[in-house]
């Protein structure tokens, strides 16, 4: 078993009738959560960029109790089937993940693409709604890439906004499509 950073998701998908009630509705869907850093690894693997991450817990004297490093983590970079097999043998319906947006945009930037690290996270939705749990998707999840860092342009500056607005329709269009063509091959449409 890998060892997960995990924290359980609750929501109610229809209202809050029931909310005085001492069970568990049957309207409430479980979840679980991760974010890539946490648990990715791979962190300069098939054309990633580093993100502020990367570059806080490499400095030398290391600002991390025993040096330690998110370099490897649980490995799910490459071992992402054995958590999503662990997520649903644990009976969760959705199994929220996050995008490390250096992996699919090296410099944050969406003139310098990483196909690699795109095709990484299509498998693993893929994998997700093999056995029909619904994939939700964080954007970000404290990884900038260090390239804006140094630009000057993170959430401080207000030219961030349109920098994360091609980011986001980045996403959006090359994952959306997809996500729709899994969902209807897995019949969820
Ligand atoms: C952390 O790294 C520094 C510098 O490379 C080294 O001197 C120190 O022994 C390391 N500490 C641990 C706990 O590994
Ligand atoms: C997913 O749903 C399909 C269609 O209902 C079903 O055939 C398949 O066995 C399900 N797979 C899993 C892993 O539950």
């Amino acid at each position: 078993m890998i060892k997960i950073f995990i924290f359980i998701l609750l929501y109610f998908r229809f209202g809050y009738a029931d909310v005085h009630v001492k069970k568990i509705p049957k309207n409430f869907i479980f979840g679980l959560g991760t974010s890539s850093y946490q648990i990715e690894g791979a962190w300069n693997t098939n054309g990633k960029g580093p993100s502020i991450w990367d570059e806080f817990v490499h400095r030398v004297p290391s600002p991390i109790k025993n040096n330690d490093t998110g370099d490897i983590a649980c490995d799910s970079y490459y071992r992402y089937k054995e958590d999503v097999l662990n997520v649903y043998n644990a009976g969760f319906q959705f199994y929220r993940f996050s995008i490390s947006w250096p992996r699919i945009l090296p410099t944050g930037y969406t003139n310098n693409i990483n196909e690699e690290g795109i095709i990484y996270y299509k498998k693993l939705i893929q994998e997700i709604l093999r056995y029909n749990m619904t994939a939700v998707v964080t954007i970000y999840h404290w990884e900038l890439p260090q390239q804006l860092y140094k630009d000057g342009v993170d959430w401080t500056n207000p030219k961030f906004v349109d920098i994360f607005v091609d980011y986001t329709r980045f996403i959006v269009s090359r994952y959306f499509k997809s996500i729709l063509t899994l969902a209807c091959e897995n019949g969820f449409a």
